[in-house]
């Protein structure tokens, strides 16, 4: 009775923590709900394998047990049965079949493959050196991502924008230690390495973007140090009218639109603050025209519009100062640490209300 019970409460602990599991993670933070072409193929690719291996162990589980059962030992059989060495026809029919099963495996994944690599696209150049395809420029960074538009000649960080219904090629690297490209939902993933560019393209569906309020989840998918889990990043994808649109406000914020004093007091005392304690990491242009190495922060030129703080804190003033104040605890080992000096309660108000200010939208 009592081992029957603790049978019991195992079986409802091991439901109870199935059912606990299964409600985790962000919406639209899954390879399983495929939201573009690339993440569609890799779904396919996945399901098929994981069908035809599903038949494998049927089949073969079924013979096994037919085996174990009809030639078990019976009661009072003292015989041995038929001693069998070599079949042709069998060894045919069970070499056969696992070359049949690799081929229709092979054919699509191979046909994939080449597919996702397809980047010819950035390579065709107008006389002006940019490209038809919208290409990005992704730069890792410990712990944070930097979103370069070559052709439009902006730079953002933290969220991407992309148009839905066509492809967006990447160009990635890497600025101190080996990361990797993540969008779930999208497709990936690829490394993002010190010292070579990766290419890749993915595709955001129109019907998806709005299912997901326009809104996926990007993650960094490879050990980095202590704040690996927390460098992420989110990607916007618009439909192209208002990428557009985005686009044209993005490009406004020049580095003379930088300069102009908000007309809020409280924020105008918050530039002074900037400008003395901030700006020489980080960057509120959009045109920054520094080279890559002098980027080593963040670009903040439409920072009011940004989904979270930091990328993991809930996008309000509260948070933000909290962030200010003491950014390794929120990400351990993370560069900001202490780089900036000691704020006053003051300074710290009228810095965030500057920071919020900073919109383009
Ligand atoms: Cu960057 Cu993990």
């Amino acid at each position: 009775m009592k081992q029957k019970l603790t049978k019991w409460r195992l079986f409802t602990a091991v439901g109870l923590l199935a059912l606990v599991l299964s409600g985790c993670g962000e919406p639209f933070l899954s390879t399983l709900t495929p939201a573009g072409e690339a993440g569609q193929t890799a779904y396919d690719l996945m399901m098929l394998s994981t069908w035809i291996m599903v038949g494998v162990v049927i089949v073969v589980s079924i013979l096994f047990a037919v085996a174990v059962i009809k030639f078990r030992r019976r009661k009072g059989d003292k015989a041995i049965p038929k001693q069998v060495e070599g079949s042709h026809v069998l060894e045919i029919i069970w070499t056969a079949i696992p070359i049949l099963l690799l081929i229709v495996l092979a054919i699509p994944t191979v046909i994939a493959t080449f597919d996702l690599a397809d980047t010819k696209a950035m390579d065709k150049k107008n006389e002006d050196g940019t490209t038809d395809a919208l290409v990005v420029n992704v730069r890792a960074n410990l712990y944070w991502w930097e979103f370069e538009y070559p052709n439009q000649k902006i730079i953002t960080s933290q969220d991407l924008v992309v148009p839905t219904d066509q492809k967006v090629y990447f160009n990635v690297k890497a600025s101190d230690v080996k990361h990797s490209f993540w969008i779930p939902a999208a497709g990936g993933k690829i490394d993002t390495n010190v010292d070579n560019v990766n290419k890749m393209w993915l595709e955001f569906d129109n019907e998806k973007a709005a299912e997901a309020d326009n809104l996926f989840y990007g993650k960094c998918a490879e050990l980095c140090g202590p704040s690996h889990a927390l460098m992420d990043f989110k990607v916007r994808a618009l439909p192209q009218e208002e990428f557009d649109q985005w686009i044209t406000a993005m490009q406004a914020v020049d580095a003379e639109a930088a300069e102009e004093v908000p007309t809020d007091p409280t924020a105008a005392a918050g530039q002074e603050v900037f400008n003395q304690k901030c700006l020489s990491c980080h960057a509120v242009t959009t045109a920054d025209a520094r080279p890559e190495a002098a980027r080593t922060a963040p670009n903040l030129a439409n920072f009011g519009d940004r989904e979270l703080v930091a990328g993991i804190l809930a996008h309000n003033e509260e948070e933000l100062k909290s962030w200010i104040k003491n950014p390794e605890q929120y990400k351990p080992g993370n560069k900001m640490t202490g780089t900036y000096g000691e704020l006053s309660d003051q300074e710290l108000d009228q810095l965030a209300a500057y920071l919020m200010s900073l919109k383009v939208e």
